[in-house]
């Protein structure tokens, strides 16, 4: 059998997390839930969440993987043969690529507005919605809505895109684990970084922007209930990829002298750092445009390209500039993330099924496209199609984000912490207690990993649960 690759080196495995963790959860979920969810209370929840919860979980999937050095199916296979935990292992290869799904048409939205940067955000749009910005008259907010409402409820465009988007994953996965997926992640990340930086300058230099740094730094207690706090706990598992076995699949291809905790945190503080960024970024434009936080999804798709067209009027050069980095931004994150989702499915493939990685490269895009193309026509011709009441992207997101996601972090805390054993997931943890930190640091994050976590994670469970 041919070897199993894995990851070059520590660099490569932080750089290859990150770019799992670090995607449109970041720029584009994070930005709008702290929008309607009460600013930086909501912050503050989600920093204790991310190293209380998330990281335990992150711990697990990286104890589970590393150790098997096997896809999510195998690796319960292997640590709990002949028991009901492989079923678990299926579930987290189909909940991926569930998210893989509508996530690439949100994915495709951001090449659309990439393309778009470089000439104008209504200029594509129908009717004329925007028809006095494309001619160089006033841009309204109601302009560019209504271009960016257009665009995703029309058919071909948004399904165009859509495939692109799928395309490219497609191209990076078959390129393998070090040429593709490490190449890529190594590349991008530090570029990202650079990036958003930069337009964290623009936004912030805008007039009346300090309100929305305000707003990103001043919290608001009243505003916390048990659904933001559930929000907020559901936002830190999205953003780093936890409970539908990415972490698990990419540990699978790091080496045994990895420090595992070491990387797990890593990740970690990067994650929330490009999430702080990206709302350091957003935010004080929104305001500076005089809109509403909390105008839900559609945040960076309509307010951005507002501020860039208005401030376009005045400088037009500088605007494109920031609208063409900003959506170059949104796209690459978008990528690293979506490989991550798209490799649980082909290692799946390969070491289950006896697929080559081409055909099992074909095979998930095939799927993922099919249920993608669905999400995406729920936006336009399909958005009569209710599925408990949602539209199909909707009940793909909430199915995932409300209940895959907690429910597969849930089982995998639960599989360290009680079904396997403490010395296993020590040695896992410590590299057979050579890592001195880690070893004096074991009772607690076993603490974590075995009480804290499931417990929290099973309140969430139920308040998403009796909230719909
Ligand atoms: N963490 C990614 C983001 O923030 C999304 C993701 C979820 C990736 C689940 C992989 C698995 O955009």
């Amino acid at each position: 059998m041919k070897e199993r690759e894995s990851f070059g080196s520590r660099f490569a495995v932080i750089m290859a997390f990150a770019g799992s963790a670090i995607g449109l959860g970041n720029i584009w979920r994070f930005p709008y839930l702290v929008g309607q969810n009460g600013g930086a209370a909501f912050i503050i929840i989600y920093i204790l969440a991310s190293f209380l919860l998330s990281l335990p979980i992150f711990l697990s999937e990286s104890v589970i993987g590393r150790r098997t050095h096997s896809n999510t199916f195998g690796a319960m296979e292997e640590l709990a043969p002949g028991t009901k935990w492989k079923w678990m292992g299926l579930l987290t290869v189909i909940s991926p690529l569930v998210i893989l799904s509508f996530y690439s048409v949100v994915g495709g939205w951001s090449i659309e507005y990439f393309i778009k940067s470089f000439g104008g955000f209504g200029s594509t749009s129908a009717a004329g919605a925007a028809s006095s910005i494309a001619t160089g008259g006033e841009a309204s907010i109601s302009q560019v809505s209504a271009a960016f409402g257009w665009f995703i409820s029309s058919t071909w465009g948004p399904l165009f895109c859509h495939t692109a988007f799928l395309l490219l994953c497609a191209l990076i996965i078959l390129a393998g684990v070090k040429s593709g997926i490490e190449r890529f992640s190594n590349i991008t990340m530090p570029i990202l970084f650079v990036l958003i930086l930069l337009i964290i300058i623009y936004s912030v230099s805008l007039p009346g922007a300090a309100e929305g740094v305000r707003y990103m730094v001043k919290p608001d207690f009243s505003k916390i209930t048990p659904s933001v706090i559930a929000a907020a706990m559901g936002q830190s598992f999205f953003s780093l990829s936890l409970g539908v076995g990415t972490i698990l699949t990419y540990s699978s291809y790091v080496s045994k002298n990895e420090d595992m905790v070491l990387s797990a945190s890593g990740t970690a503080v990067m994650d929330l750092m490009f999430a702080l960024l990206a709302g350091f970024a957003v935010m004080p434009a929104v305001f500076a445009a005089g809109l509403a936080p909390e105008s839900g999804p559609s945040l960076i798709f309509q307010t951005l390209p507002f501020i860039f067209t208005k401030m376009g009027e005045t400088m037009p050069l500088l605007s494109t500039v920031v609208a063409v980095l900003f959506f170059l931004t949104v796209l690459v994150a978008a990528l690293t993330s979506a490989i991550s989702m798209f490799e649980v499915g082909v290692t799946y493939l390969v070491e289950e099924k006896g697929l080559t990685r081409s055909w099992a490269t074909v095979a998930v895009f095939v799927g993922t496209w099919i249920l993608g193309t669905l999400c995406s026509l729920s936006f336009g011709p399909l958005h009569d199609v209710h599925l408990f009441g949602n539209t199909i992207f909707d009940f793909c997101d909430k199915l995932t984000s409300n209940f895959l996601m907690t429910f597969g972090g849930l089982l995998f805390t639960v599989f360290v912490g009680w079904k396997m054993r403490r010395a296993d997931v020590r040695d896992e943890l410590t590299n057979g207690r050579s890592i001195r930190f880690n070893d004096r640091c074991f009772g607690i994050l076993y603490f974590l990993i075995k009480y804290l976590a499931p417990i929290a994670i099973l309140v969430i469970f139920v308040t998403n649960l009796l909230a719909k």
